[in-house]
């Protein structure tokens, strides 16, 4: 519990910072392109969930988006070494950095705690509606303090399906070959910019069912076990179990999951 509600304060102090800088001007970078952007801001929410982990839980690690992406040599260690390390934070500072930039609301604070290579805590903070969607392993998931479970929608043509795009133009053409044979299937499609936030979407029945081809523990890790305690499923594109290394993935409320399966193309 304490490891639950640290997390909880954190995601909201950091939600409270993004909030802060909406609508102003923030100094921006590329990445690996122009389509995959950095803002200053993501550099210093993580800088400040690192200091505050650190301080409260000096034995743990941390994997951050941005450090991940300034040190590749961490990162390939960490996704090595998952299975063997008791505990690290995985955090995305601002996932939706690009909602962020261009200020629309759709960005949250993702922090999962991760043991053994299996979420055990996650957060996701939406600072915008002020929703604080969380779950621990064996303990339910929750939306502001209350329950919440997947609802029992057994049909595609019931559902409304979340997908995002990834910044390599490869995977969104497969992305969009998708929702071209999703979209008469099902009622309907949304492309909310955030993946993290479709997954606690997932979890609390806005959404039916989420998919997306290439995708970074960060992304995932908090939203997974969310949905998995809310009774929903969790696999890769495939059908296969997800692991955290995994980069296609596919989530839903559990009773649409073989429908979605047997529509999908995993290749272009
Ligand atoms: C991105 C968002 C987006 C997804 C991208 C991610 P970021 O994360 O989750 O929805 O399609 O693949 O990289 O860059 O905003 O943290
Ligand atoms: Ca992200
Ligand atoms: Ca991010």
């Amino acid at each position: 519990m304490i490891h639950l509600d640290f997390a909880k304060r954190l995601a909201v102090k950091a939600g409270d910072i993004i909030l802060k800088h909406m609508n102003q001007q923030v100094e921006t970078e590329s990445k690996t392109s122009g389509k995959d952007l950095v803002t200053e801001i993501d550099r210093m929410v993580e800088k400040f969930i690192q200091q505050e982990l650190t301080a409260t839980f000096p034995n743990h690690q941390m994997l951050g988006e941005e450090e991940a992406f300034a040190s590749a040599d961490k990162y390939k260690q960490v996704l090595d070494d998952f299975h063997s390390i008791p505990f690290i934070w995985i955090v995305d500072p601002i996932d939706g950095t690009n909602n962020f930039i261009q200020n629309i609301p759709g960005f949250v604070v993702s922090i999962a705690l991760v043991s053994y290579g299996k979420p055990v805590v996650g957060v996701i903070y939406d600072p915008i509606t002020d929703e604080l969607f969380y779950a621990t392993k064996n303990g339910g998931s929750y939306l502001n303090e209350k329950k919440i479970n997947v609802p029992h929608v057994d049909h595609l043509n019931e559902s409304v399906i979340g997908t995002s795009f990834s910044s390599d133009t490869k995977v969104r053409s497969l992305t969009v070959r998708n929702i071209e044979m999703f979209l008469p299937k099902c009622r309907t499609i949304r492309v909310l910019g955030a993946a993290a936030l479709n997954l606690a979407y997932v979890a609390k029945g806005r959404l039916t069912s989420f998919y997306h081809f290439q995708l970074s523990p960060w992304d995932v890790a908090a939203g997974i076990l969310i949905i998995s305690e809310a009774g929903g499923k969790v696999t890769t594109m495939k059908g296969t179990p997800y692991e955290l290394s995994e980069s296609s993935i596919l989530v839903s409320n559990g009773f649409i999951h073989q429908q979605m399966l047997d529509t999908i193309h995993v290749k272009n």
